[in-house]
């Protein structure tokens, strides 16, 4: 089961799933880091991107999810920025240190990409359908955050992906608690 985050300061992305997933040598890097309209900086496709390929590993150093809770924001100016990506065995993947341009990939409700752990434990992104080059690439962070979801929670987990069905915000739905504040 997918561990959960303990402090709203401290969302990140859910446990990515185990899949048993064929994988693609990358001759060259098929992505570049560059300004976003969604958030910051992105990543992008440079070149048409396979459904189905790997496209590149979330790197970044693993801690205990506690170790997590007591790192300083990643981002000074904004107390929900998140680095963090949570692992199925709990822990943390840190990607503020030894991270990657992984890190750079922004949340989208529409997403055309999808992280999965491999079986040697490595969360890798992959294309859930084919991408064109220029894409911004982007996956579904649904992020893990105990308590209500009060306006003002929602408000700074706010979503900017601009996609037509946008759900309006980076937390995942299915962890939503009932209006009436019971979890399950
Ligand atoms: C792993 S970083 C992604 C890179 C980010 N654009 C940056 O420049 O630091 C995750 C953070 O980017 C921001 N972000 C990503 N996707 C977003 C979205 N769809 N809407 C609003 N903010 C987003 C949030 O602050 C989130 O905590
Ligand atoms: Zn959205």
């Amino acid at each position: 089961m997918p561990s959960r985050t303990r402090a709203p300061r401290r969302a990140s992305p859910a446990a990515a799933r185990t899949h048993d997933r064929p994988k693609t040598e990358q001759a060259t890097r098929p992505y570049a880091v560059r300004r976003s309209p969604i958030h910051g900086r992105g990543v992008f496709a440079t070149r048409a991107i396979a459904k189905g390929e790997d496209i590149v590993e979330y790197r970044g150093r693993r801690i205990s999810a506690d170790a997590a809770d007591t790192l300083p924001d990643s981002d000074p100016d904004n107390p929900y920025h998140t680095f963090l990506f949570e692992l199925n065995d709990g822990r943390v993947i840190d990607a503020g240190v030894r991270g990657n341009a992984a890190r750079w990939i922004n949340h989208s409700c529409a997403p055309n990409c999808e992280p999965y752990e491999d079986d040697r434990g490595r969360v890798i992104i992959a294309a859930r359908r084919t991408i064109r080059a220029g894409e911004e690439l982007a996956y579904d962070y649904r992020l893990n955050v105990e308590g209500r979801r009060t306006k003002a929670l929602l408000a700074a987990y706010r979503c900017r992906c601009g996609a037509r069905r946008c759900r309006g915000s980076m937390l995942d739905p299915a962890k939503a608690p009932s209006p009436r504040g019971s979890a399950r």
